[in-house]
């Protein structure tokens, strides 16, 4: 019996878990990205995990999935100011503007909003 209900506290650990795990590693729902020279950037992450059918590589592979590393990499020389800009986010809305499919802005000031 006590056999039982230890198996049965294990399991619903780890479904519980699991549960918290799904919602911590995909990030927050939005990044933003701080005004410089140029005004913030609310960037939907959640939104386009599901537009690129959770190809998390797609963007991961130039940058880990922690929170500000972009940010940190940039500071430490690893990525060059906006690397990540130019190479993910510009390259795809410009490229599948071009193939005719949906895409993000392109224009700058479509991106960088300035903050009420
Ligand atoms: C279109 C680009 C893009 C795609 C695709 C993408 N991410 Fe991200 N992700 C980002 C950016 C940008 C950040 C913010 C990094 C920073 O703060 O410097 C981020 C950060 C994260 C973080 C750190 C916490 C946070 O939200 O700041 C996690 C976890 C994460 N992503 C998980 C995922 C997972 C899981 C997938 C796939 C299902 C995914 N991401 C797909 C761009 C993307
Ligand atoms: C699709 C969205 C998007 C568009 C369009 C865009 N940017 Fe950005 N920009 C970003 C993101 C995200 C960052 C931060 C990441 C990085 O540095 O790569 C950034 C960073 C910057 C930075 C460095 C941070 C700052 O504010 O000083 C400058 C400067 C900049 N962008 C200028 C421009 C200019 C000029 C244009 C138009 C030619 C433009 N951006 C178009 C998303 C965009
Ligand atoms: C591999 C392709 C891809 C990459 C990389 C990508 N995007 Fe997008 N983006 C899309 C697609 C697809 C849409 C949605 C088009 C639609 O269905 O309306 C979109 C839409 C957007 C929108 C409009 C959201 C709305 O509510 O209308 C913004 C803002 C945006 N992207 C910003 C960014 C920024 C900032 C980055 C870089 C950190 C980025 N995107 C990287 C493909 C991409």
């Amino acid at each position: 019996m006590n056999k039982l209900i230890a198996v049965a506290l294990m399991i619903l650990c780890l479904a519980g878990s699991g549960i918290i795990a799904t919602a911590m590693e995909k990030g927050s729902e939005t990044v933003i990205f701080e005004k410089g020279r140029m005004p913030q950037v609310q960037f939907p992450h959640h939104m386009h995990q599901e537009k690129l059918e959770n190809e998390c590589s797609t963007c991961h592979d130039l940058f880990p999935m922690q929170d500000g590393i972009i940010k940190e990499m940039i500071g430490q020389g690893k990525l060059k100011n906006q690397q990540v800009m130019n190479e993910k986010c510009l390259f795809c809305h410009k490229d599948r503007k071009k193939q005719g499919l949906a895409a993000g802005p392109t224009s700058c000031t479509a991106c960088h909003v300035r903050a009420n």
